[in-house]
């Protein structure tokens, strides 16, 4: 696959992902802001779960100089976009973070300094999340911090029928409603030749088949004090769009 191909097809993703979530260039900034504070200016180790294409991965790399990024996702098309679209100082590695031997499986022993997510672990069941917070909790160096990017409900009938249109608003503001959507994104990448091996590579189990956690982001707070964690809050929300902060 041509460099040009894979940098087209995340440019597609990244104009796909803000149809659903039209802050996400600024979510991503505030993630940044959060790791630079807990890296600090030495060399540094962050890791990107479910990291997708490494659109995260690779905006850490070019804004932290020193710091080498480890993406982790289970789905090989989508490593296979982010491998040929990101650069030195990024790593993405294939694993089900529902397994908690990810790490080991995966060379990534630790001590990290950052763990970050962004859209990705609403996907795990709540048994599995919590199990992944307390492999956070034990890898993480003391200070370190989980940074989770994500839609988290806020625990209220009323309010989260609220957050929700907040977001149509904003979205509709932005213009990012008029985007391609998932089911697109995904039935035109399809139809192109050159990903055709990407495709036939793609797992179709934890992928295909995911649910929805729906764990509020007092819930997720909740888990993460239970796993380990000193502190846990969020420090950016618009409606149900958070970035929640764990420390070690
Ligand atoms: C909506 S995408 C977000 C990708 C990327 N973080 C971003 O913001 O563009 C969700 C990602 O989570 C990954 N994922 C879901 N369940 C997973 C699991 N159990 N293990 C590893 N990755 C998983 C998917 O493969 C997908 O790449």
């Amino acid at each position: 696959m041509q460099v040009a191909t894979a940098q087209r097809w995340v440019q597609r993703w990244d104009a796909q992902q803000e149809r659903y979530i039209p802050d996400r260039e600024e979510r991503f900034r505030v993630v940044i802001d959060v790791a630079r504070a807990a890296v600090g200016t030495g060399a540094a180790s962050v890791v990107d779960l479910g990291c997708g294409p490494g659109s995260l991965s690779a905006r850490i790399a070019a804004a932290l100089p020193r710091v080498n990024v480890v993406g982790v996702d289970a789905d090989p098309l989508l490593l296979g976009l982010g491998a040929a679209n990101t650069g030195p100082r990024v790593t993405l590695v294939e694993a089900d973070l529902g397994y908690p031997s990810w790490p080991d499986r995966t060379g990534l022993v630790g001590p990290w300094d950052a763990a970050v997510s962004s859209t990705a672990l609403h996907w795990l069941d709540p048994d599995s999340l919590a199990a992944l917070y307390r492999t956070l909790a034990e890898r993480l160096r003391p200070g370190g911090v989980f940074v989770n990017a994500d839609n988290m409900g806020l625990g209220a009938s009323t309010l989260d029928a609220i957050a929700d249109g907040v977001r149509e608003a904003r979205t509709a503001r932005v213009g990012s409603d008029r985007n391609e959507d998932w089911a697109e994104w995904w039935q035109a990448l399809r139809e192109d030749d050159e990903l055709a091996p990407l495709v036939a590579a793609r797992s179709d189990s934890a992928i295909a088949n995911h649910t929805e956690n729906e764990l509020t982001v007092h819930e997720h707070a909740d888990l993460l004090r239970a796993a380990g964690f000193a502190e846990a809050g969020p420090v950016w929300q618009f409606g149900d769009d958070h970035v929640l902060v764990g420390v070690r």
